[in-house]
Formats: C-alpha cells, structure tokens, sequence
C-alpha cells in the first residue's frame, strides 16, 4: 500500500489495537524519585516515567502480523521452524550465508570479537556504540573511532555524518599493521554521532580501502533499514531503489555483521551475527552453545525468532520509514525553534540535544548532559539518556583524572510506533520550560561508580 504523497501531514501508517495506560506523577513525586535514583534514569522505574525516551530498542510495539506470528512459534530445543522462518527472513533481507541467533546486539558483539579480536588488537568503527567498545576493550583490543570531522560537529549540516574518514582508515592500517586489525566495523546508524547515516559510496570506499589487506568489514547493523531509506532519499541513483535492493547493495559489500533486533527487526528481544565466512560461524556456534544456547535458538524462545522474522520484512516498508524520519524531523525541527542546539541533521531513531552548548555555564567535569537530562524528568516526566562524558568520558587508571567526551549530548530515542503526535507536542511543551529555566540548571558530579559501563549504575548529586 502506498499513501497518497500529495498531502503534507505525513500520518502514523498504522491504528492503535492494543494500549498500556500512562499514568501522572507530580512535580513532588518526581524529586523524590530522582533523589532516590541518585539522578540516575535508568534507577527510575518505568511506571514513574510518563514520556519513556529513554532508547528505542527493544520498545517499540509490534504489528498484529508479528503478534500472530508468535502463536506460530515451536519451542523444540533443536531444528525448530521457528528457526527455519526467521534464517528465512534474515538471509532474504542480509544476503549471509550463516545466521546465528543471539539474545541481543551485544552477545553477537561479546561472541564475534571472542572469536575475531586478540588482546592488542584494533577495531576501527565510524563511532562504536558502548556496549560495542565494552566488548572489544574486554578482550584487550583498542576500539578506534573514525567518523569524519562533520560528524563531531552538532551543527554541521551534511547528508551522511556518519561516515568513516577513508583517509584516517588507511593512515590506521599504515600505523598499526594490517595484521593487527581483525576486522573493520560501520555502524549504520551511526548511534553514538547522534543517529547519523553512511553513504553506499562511503561503504565503497571503506571496503576498496580494506580489501588488498584482507581485513574484513562489518556493519553494526542495528538501524540499517533507516540508513538505506537516508540513502534512498539522499544520495544519487538510488531514489528509485526499493529498499531491500539498497538493503541488500550496502551487504553485499560486507562480510558479516552484528545486529540487534530490538531496532530495526521491530522486535522486543533479539539479535544475531551474519557472516560469509563457514569457519568463523562454526567457531562463533560454539561460543553460542556455551553461553546463548543452542544454533538454532541462540538464547531467544521460537516465538521471538518469528517475531524477528516477520519485523525484519515490515520494517523495509516505506510508509513506516516515511512516518519513522518524519517524527525524528518533526521534533527535531521544534526543538530548533524553541532555541535548542541540536545534533544536524535529525537523525533517523532519535533527537541529540547540545547539552554543552545549551548550558555553557556547567563545565564538562560536572555533565551538562546528566543535569538536561534529569531536569527533563523533573519537569514532565520525560525520560532521556545522556551520552556525553558520563557514557564516554575516559578515566586515566594511574592518575583517576578524568578527559571529557568530545560531545555532551542528551539522546530522545523515539520507541518504534509507540507514541503519537500529541506525544511529542507534550514533550515539546516540557522542552520550552525547560530552555526557559537552563539558566538556572546545577552541574552533577559522581558519588558513585563501577570500573566500566559507568552510566547505567553511576550515581550523582548536584552540585
Ligand atoms: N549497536 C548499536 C549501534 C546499538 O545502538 C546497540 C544498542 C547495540 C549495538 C547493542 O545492542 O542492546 O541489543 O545489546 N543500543 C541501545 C540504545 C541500547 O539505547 O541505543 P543490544
């Protein structure tokens, strides 16, 4: 089904079947659940959360068809059709040859760099997500981001800030050795660089790079179908491509890849690792059964498999990729109004608030982006993620000082066909009281914090 284009108001390409009730908190309630949480969101519980942007994965609602399909899952240990459907599914949108299933994005990253990464090695990626990096630093290897310089600079307009700097790729290779890189990753989107897309032509190029050292390339697949529909809309030859043809061009330039269904396969739980190469796949199924379970399940239930399946074919569909950008612009582009700076261009998943820029009188040492974060909660309910120094910032083991992330930023994950407009008018509503009051938001520092992934547990109190 098409929509009809001529009209302007780009509408929710779905009805609602199902709800979960929302429920109010006041002003007063919520000061106390910060308190408690020691201004650490992922403390609050869900249920004293009105607006949950917290992420967009594993959150989003499932279609009807999905709901359906799960009623179809066989639960046998081994050789379930519930297996057969979703490797289907997966081959049919990714192309690999090998499939293994796994509970989520990052156990296919704990097993593939297990099986790929040595203690020295190196990782470069556009930007690694956090729990990418965590993975690749747990085996001793050294995570390299090389997105290029746009890509670090919020107000920068440019189709595809996500890509990889092709010339910092090759000088890595030069420095370092190619035997030292197991492989190269793109993460499509680019997550951490605020949701940024890579171009089919920079794919290209990184691959042209990589191919007479013989390192293989990976993609973070995680948003995948929202990066080929930017490339659809954004980059030469490909307006009149289907998305599964861009889909399927961007993979087959790629030897594996490490996803996590909870974006793009529309589902609440799951992932898995694809790859062309027979012996790594058996290397990689025999670090599953250890931990995940057995190649047929790798820790999902057969129901989660075909939800899996059946989400990785409705997310290729223009009408919800259309309505998906459209949200992020839409808030996006209000927020700009209201006076907020923003990460350039909106990105697919999500709307990256300059926390630095926005409150210039709280150092980088005391997270301007904590202190946004929860001072949206306070306001109205509204739950984010800072992803600046508190995620990023690195802390030298020897002298315990502390260099900030390049960028401060506040993340607004849109769930997937979660919220309406009127949503998102309410989150706008907040925003302008907030950008009202910034002046007169504290600093935070740490009370609290375990050796690595600090932003999930850290705890805070403001200065
Ligand atoms: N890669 C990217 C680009 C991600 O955004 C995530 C998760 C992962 C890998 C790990 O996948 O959660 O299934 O283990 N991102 C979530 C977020 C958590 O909020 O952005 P996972």
């Amino acid at each position: 089904m098409t929509i009809e284009k001529s009209y302007r108001t780009v509408i929710e390409p779905f009805i609602i079947k199902s709800v979960q009730t929302l429920r109010l908190t006041t002003r007063e309630q919520r000061e106390q659940y910060l308190k408690e949480a020691h201004y650490n969101l992922f403390k609050i519980k869900s249920q004293h959360v009105l607006i949950d942007l917290l992420t967009d994965s594993g959150t989003g609602a499932m279609s009807t068809e999905q709901w359906a399909a799960l009623m179809r899952g066989d639960e046998s240990y081994a050789g379930s059709p519930s297996f057969q459907r979703f490797e289907e599914s997966v081959k049919d949108v990714f192309g690999f040859k090998y499939v293994i299933p796994t509970h989520q994005g990052r156990a296919a990253e704990r097993i593939l760099f297990s099986v790929m990464c040595k203690k020295g090695d190196v990782v470069p990626n556009n930007t690694h997500f956090d729990t990418t990096r965590a993975n690749i630093e747990y085996r001793g290897a050294i995570a390299e981001d090389l997105v290029i310089p746009e890509g670090k600079d919020p107000k920068k307009i440019h189709p595809f800030k996500g890509n990889m700097d092709v010339r910092k790729l090759q000088r890595l290779i030069e420095d370092v050795g190619a035997k030292k890189i197991p492989l190269c990753m793109l993460t499509i989107t680019n997550n951490s660089g605020g949701g940024q897309p890579v171009s089919m032509e920079n794919v290209k190029e990184v691959k042209k790079v990589l191919e007479p050292f013989g390192i293989p390339l990976y993609f973070d697949a995680a948003r995948f179908a929202e990066n080929a529909y930017f490339i659809k809309l954004r980059e030469g030859g490909y307006q009149d491509k289907s998305i599964k043809e861009i889909v399927r061009e961007m993979m087959s330039y790629a030897d594996g890849c490490t996803m996590s269904a909870k974006k793009d396969g529309l589902a609440n739980i799951g992932g898995f690792i694809g790859t062309n190469d027979e012996v790594l796949a058996q290397e990689e199924k025999d670090l599953l059964i250890l931990t995940e379970g057995f190649p047929t399940y790798g820790g999902l239930a057969g129901r989660d498999l075909e939800a899996i399946a059946v989400g990785l074919q409705e997310v290729l569909e223009e009408d919800y990729l259309r309505y998906r950008l459209a949200e992020a612009k839409y808030l996006g582009e209000r927020l700009l109004e209201i006076g907020y700076p923003i990460v350039q261009p909106p990105g697919g998943h999500a709307i990256y608030i300059d926390a630095k820029t926005l409150l210039p009188h709280i150092p980088q040492s005391e997270y301007p982006g904590q202190s946004l974060s929860a001072e949206l909660y306070l306001e109205g309910g509204i739950r984010t993620v800072e992803i600046g120094s508190v995620m990023f910032g690195k802390i030298d083991p020897k002298t315990g000082k502390e260099t900030p992330a390049e960028m401060e930023l506040v993340r607004l994950a849109l769930p997937r066909r979660t919220h309406t407009q009127s949503h998102i008018d309410y989150v706008l509503e907040v925003a302008k009281d907030v950008y009202k009051n910034r002046e007169n938001i504290k600093g935070m520092k740490i009370t609290k914090q375990p050796k690595f992934l600090r932003h999930f547990t850290a705890e805070f109190e403001p200065i």
